[in-house]
């Protein structure tokens, strides 16, 4: 197969261009063993909401291995894989037990760290169950969210805890996961595309959106000690409007609030969600993470327009939602080599870039970037906006294009150097 499909230059000429290029392996393949699946399982990943866990265990695909999590009466929370080590019967149909969860078949007994506690029907001098473990990963509940760690054990993170999580007048909220039926790539790509804002989000129809947003911006992009951000900025007469949105590797990202502060509030505001695109499989992602709301406001609750599969199939024709735009590339698993990259997907190249060279890292055996490192205790994150007074408009629009970049640049530089 070709890396590349040449882009045509004659009308009328779809017949030249059937070769497929392969996807892009490196960075979409997620299951055990590959590059990238090995890359992220080197982060603590949310799989489940802590109210799911209730008196029945939870089937769950994860990167491409199949589990159950479940809350024993203790409280412990348990994620272990799906198929009893005795005969295979799925544990999803297994009974939730003082301490850890009974197989349905013929009892065995497992605890939250893989510990089998009980093999009935084994003569009483069995040592089975004192030499063997069914396989357990360790998670961790965090407001509302159960974390799991699936990466190799003497490699565990510290549990990052990002800024965005304690703040000031602002109430956190664990949000309902969204299933994506597409590669977790193509989803998290998104969130370093500003441009799609000025098209997608204002189509007729659409909803969410000021209509501020969809005004061209001028778009920026930048690696920070946290990640990357893409920083989208406005005039109004002598004031700037600057936009910052983070993508957090491997899979994180948090984006200012949607809501032009010149209009409705003075103050610097802070990320609305941070959101995770958690790969089930290949074709399968799931977006779950925090909302957050100013205090007295609710969090948002459900998807949001356009953000799921819900609508019909001809709404979604008539007015298409990120959900339709992100799954519908190359039916769920992008083509890169189909591609024709053009200015405004600058922040896609990098933040591919930055996974590739972090995968490789991985691959050669070291350590992937992790924000917990660079930074230690809490870590700082970028996304907000805010308005920059006191800057009247250059001569032309090119030197003012330049000069609202200018001063995007010196926002988050700033931020970096004073670390807030
Ligand atoms: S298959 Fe689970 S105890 Fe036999
Ligand atoms: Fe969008």
């Amino acid at each position: 197969m070709p890396d590349r499909a040449p882009f045509l230059n004659t009308a009328y000429s779809a017949y030249h261009h059937r070769e497929r290029p392969a996807d892009d392996e490196e960075l979409t393949r997620v299951g055990p063993g590959t590059p990238c699946g090995e890359y992220l399982r080197r982060f603590w990943q949310p799989v489940i909401l802590s109210d799911e866990l209730r008196d029945l265990p939870r089937r769950l695909r994860i990167m491409g291995e199949d589990l159950v999590a479940f809350r024993d009466r203790s409280g412990a929370v348990g994620l272990l894989e799906l198929h009893c080590p005795h005969r295979g019967t799925s544990l999803e149909f297994g009974l939730v037990s003082d301490k850890g969860i009974r197989c349905c078949y013929h009892g065995w007994l497992f605890d939250v760290d893989g510990t089998i506690l009980e093999t009935p029907g084994e003569p009483a001098d069995s040592t089975l169950k004192d030499r063997l473990f069914h396989g357990a990963y360790p998670v961790r509940e965090y407001q509302g969210l159960v974390f799991a760690y699936m990466g190799p054990p003497e490699k565990q993170p510290d549990f990052p805890v990002f800024d965005t999580y304690d703040l000031p007048g602002y109430r956190m909220v664990a949000r309902a996961p969204t299933l994506w039926e597409c590669n977790w790539l193509q989803v998290k790509e998104n969130s370093m595309d500003p441009a799609h804002l000025a098209f997608l989000h204002t189509l007729p129809g659409s909803q969410g959106f000021t209509e501020d947003l969809g005004a061209l911006g001028e778009w920026d992009w930048m690696e920070t000690p946290a990640g990357m951000v893409y920083i989208d900025t406005r005039r109004q007469g002598d004031r700037v409007w600057v936009r910052v949105a983070d993508f957090i590797p491997p899979n994180i990202h948090q984006f200012p609030p949607n809501a032009d502060p010149m209009a409705k509030r003075t103050v610097i505001n802070r990320p609305a969600a941070t959101t995770w695109a958690v790969p089930l499989d290949d074709t399968h992602t799931m977006q779950i993470g925090y909302y957050r709301a100013p205090e007295g406001h609710q969090p948002r609750r459900g998807a949001g327009f356009g953000q799921d599969a819900s609508r019909t199939y001809e709404d979604r024709q008539r007015v298409p939602g990120d959900y339709d735009a992100q799954v519908s590339i190359h039916d769920g698993m992008a083509r890169h080599g189909l591609e024709h990259l053009a200015s405004t997907d600058r922040g896609v190249t990098m933040m591919r870039s930055l996974l590739r060279r972090n995968i490789r890292a991985v691959q050669e055996g070291t350590d992937p970037t992790h924000p917990s490192r660079v930074n230690g205790g809490t870590i700082v994150t970028y996304a907000h906006d805010r308005v920059v007074s006191g800057i009247p408009p250059a001569a032309t629009p090119e030197e003012d294009g330049r000069l609202l970049r200018e001063v995007a640049r010196s926002v988050v530089v700033e931020m970096i150097r004073t670390g807030s």
